[in-house]
């Protein structure tokens, strides 16, 4: 299978929860896939799926969000899979650590830091390149409700998806005068492992499926920013609303 398909897609951080539902949205649509993880073993059983279920080109390849010397050898790997520069990108690889953890080992901190922030610059700026130059693209690149406002519970990992939400938000103005959409996406709760044995509350819990969904669509309409499920956006407000003094005395 090749190239007659007019719609392609870069997908890192495949083997996450919330990524391999969306790179399935991809695929039912249609779109030739890149899938990218640092777990070769699964990533290439995941790519395997989706070229059977929905005969689609589906290239497995090798990605390390925090090995940027890698970076970009990764592009030209994608141009040479695909036979052509993708049309649009996902990002969605991302490290959490315990916030207790973070507060006492500077390395849980570098690890965020490098794969929230560093390692997802490194390659967005390469694959910006690619895009602006053709004067076409879209990026859609999972940040976090946790960036929106700094909570005791994690705001060592939420100042990484601030940092990143920031970024995206320079990068967005850039890019619009090269016809390349930006779109942040904000989770809430979604059910993966990283979410795995957090006391969440269950009625905001959404399944990876409906997240996948939502980063599809958001991201095809060309949306600067969605809040996943869209309900979020209103408990944020309400979060960021409630004035400093009060906010010290919540346990959040
Ligand atoms: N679940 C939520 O409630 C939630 C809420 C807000 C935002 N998010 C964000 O959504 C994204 C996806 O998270 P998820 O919930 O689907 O979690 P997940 O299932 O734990 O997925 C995280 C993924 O990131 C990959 N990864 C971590 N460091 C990497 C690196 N250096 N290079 C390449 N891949 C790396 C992991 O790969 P390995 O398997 O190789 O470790 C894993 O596939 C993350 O950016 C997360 O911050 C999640």
């Amino acid at each position: 299978m090749s190239t007659d398909f007019h719609q392609s897609v870069v997908i890192l951080g495949s083997t996450s929860g919330i990524v391999r539902a969306t790179a399935q949205a991809y695929a039912a649509a249609g779109y030739a896939l890149v899938l990218a993880a640092r777990d070769e073993e699964e990533n290439e059983c995941l790519a395997a799926d989706l070229r059977v279920r929905y005969e689609v080109p589906c290239h497995a390849l090798h990605f390390d969000g925090t090995d940027v010397a890698s970076h970009e050898a990764f592009v030209t790997a994608c141009e040479a899979a695909l036979g052509t520069n993708p049309t649009g990108l996902i990002l969605g690889f991302g490290y959490m650590a315990e916030q207790e953890a973070a507060q006492t080992d500077i390395a849980e901190v570098q690890k965020m830091v490098d794969a929230n922030l560093t390692g997802a610059i490194s390659i967005l700026e390469r694959f910006a390149q690619v895009f602006e130059t053709r004067g076409s693209g879209f990026m859609g690149v999972l940040s976090s409700v946790a960036g929106d406002r700094g909570k005791q519970t994690n705001y060592i990992y939420g100042a990484t998806k601030a940092g990143l939400t920031c970024y995206l938000e320079g990068l967005r103005v850039r890019l619009f005068k090269a016809n390349v959409t930006v779109t942040t996406i904000q989770p809430g709760f979604v059910d993966t492992k990283m979410t795995y044995g957090l006391p969440l509350p269950g009625p905001l819990v959404a399944s990876p499926e409906q997240a996948g969904q939502a980063i599809y669509r958001a991201v095809s309409r060309g949306k600067d920013e969605a809040y996943v499920p869209f309900f979020w956006r209103y408990i944020m407000m309400i979060i960021k609303a409630i004035p400093r003094w009060q906010f010290k005395k919540m346990s959040m």
